[in-house]
């Protein structure tokens, strides 16, 4: 009986793993010092909302919430980090202003974001370019972490506690980003 359950244990794990590496990013958290940096950058109001597409274990819009008044939507694909990431809103206290849906990104609504946070990969951004500027409303800002938007012109970039770059972009009035 045991045993029977340490092996399914063990094929779903490596199922899971090797799931996790068709995803156009796989999980790396944001660093905790860079968490803060990265929602600085966006200018955040209170009441504001944030997505973060491909939210992992959530660390960034239970930030947003609890230290800027935002309020937070998770996008992630893998059911075991919403769960995770769940958890982690309800710990922090967070619950009635972060949402987690597990969700493709590729295919969630944008038109209510007010700021999208992105930490994915090259390919990922470049995937989301079209979407991003068809969805988001004039004057939203994007951050993303570690990989520009091939072609678009940043706000401004800064430099992380990592070394690592953060784009900010705004989706200008009445034009798409050039
Ligand atoms: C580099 S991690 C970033 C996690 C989190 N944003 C952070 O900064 O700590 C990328 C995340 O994107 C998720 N992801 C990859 N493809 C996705 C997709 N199509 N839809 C939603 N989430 C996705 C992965 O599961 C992973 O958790």
């Amino acid at each position: 009986m045991l045993i029977g359950i340490g092996i399914s244990l063990a094929v779903l794990s490596v199922v899971w793993i090797g799931w996790n590496f068709t995803l156009d990013a796989l999980w790396q958290p944001t660093d905790r010092a860079t968490v803060g940096s990265i929602l600085s950058l966006a200018q955040i109001k209170r009441g504001e909302t944030v997505v973060d597409l491909g939210c992992g274990d959530g660390r960034i819009v239970i930030t947003a919430a609890r230290a800027f008044g935002a309020e937070g939507v998770g996008i992630e694909i893998d059911p075991v980090r919403v769960l995770w990431a769940r958890t982690a809103a309800l710990l922090a206290g967070v619950r009635k202003h972060v949402r987690i849906l597990w969700k493709n990104m590729y295919k969630v609504d944008l038109y209510d974001a007010d700021i999208v946070i992105l930490f994915l990969s090259s390919a990922a951004n470049l995937k989301l370019q079209d979407k991003l500027l068809r969805e988001l409303p004039q004057g939203a800002r994007i951050v993303s972490y570690y990989h520009p938007m091939l072609g678009w012109k940043p706000d401004r970039v800064e430099i992380a506690k990592t070394g690592y770059s953060m784009y900010l972009y705004r989706i200008p009035k009445n034009q798409g980003i050039e």
